[in-house]
């Protein structure tokens, strides 16, 4: 997803700074710092226009999360939620996932999320896919112990290739589903994104998991 970039994102971004960080160093153990209370931090990675993520930290007060995105354009739609909603447990971060490590301290996260990833159909571009090793490395290191990776897509390639590149990591699967908004159980509380509105709508049935390392 490609989204244009917005003349105000940058105004607004800097206009923001409480409630944003832009590829911050030295931010490593110390994310708590930025919320209202110290409680379970969980991270989205590639958060889109952040549907999912506000809603989460809307009903769990009792957690607090980081919106994570690569493009400004995105980022910027999330923040503009955010300016308006001021919820205490939500924090933004502008940053590239692919070296999670320079941004968190080891353990310093409870959870983790990826929602409809992108695929990256292309053999050669497979190491771009946010289940390739490298990425479930920086995973392992930043999630404490027991820490949970919840995975949703659409696409049936890439949700093949996770649970196999998740599998050859020795992950543990907890829950899986083919179907998820035909599961009762795993459907209750289910946020739905933006991507995962619109491809349900379309009839694409949409594939979930929870690991753990
Ligand atoms: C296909 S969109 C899905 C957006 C949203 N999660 C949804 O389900 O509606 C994937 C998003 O992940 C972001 N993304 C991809 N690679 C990323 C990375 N390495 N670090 C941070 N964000 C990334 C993209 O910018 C894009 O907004």
């Amino acid at each position: 997803m490609r989204l244009r970039n917005k003349p105000w994102a940058k105004d607004m971004i800097n206009d923001n700074l409480d409630l944003i960080s832009i590829q911050p160093e030295n931010m490593q153990g110390k994310w708590q710092a930025r919320f209202e209370k110290k409680q379970p931090l969980y991270l989205e990675l590639g958060s889109g226009k952040g549907a999912f993520i506000t809603e989460l930290a809307r009903r769990n007060p009792q957690n607090n999360y980081i919106a994570m995105e690569v493009q400004e354009g995105a980022i910027a739609l999330i923040l503009k939620k955010q300016v308006e909603n001021k919820l205490p447990n939500l924090q933004l971060l502008l940053a590239n996932g692919s070296n999670l490590s320079d941004l968190f301290a080891e353990g310093e996260v409870t959870g983790l999320y990826l929602n409809f990833s992108d695929p990256w159909p292309k053999t050669r571009h497979v190491k771009r896919r946010l289940t390739y090793k490298s990425f479930l490395e920086q995973y392992k290191f930043v999630l404490q112990d027991d820490g949970k990776i919840e995975f949703k897509t659409d696409n049936q390639g890439l949700f093949e290739y996770s649970l196999v590149s998740m599998n050859n990591f020795g992950m543990k699967f907890e829950e899986l589903s083919l179907d998820l908004h035909n599961d009762e159980k795993l459907n209750e509380d289910n946020i739905q994104t933006e991507y995962e509105e619109k491809f349900s709508k379309k009839g694409f049935r949409i594939n979930y998991l929870k690991a753990s390392f």
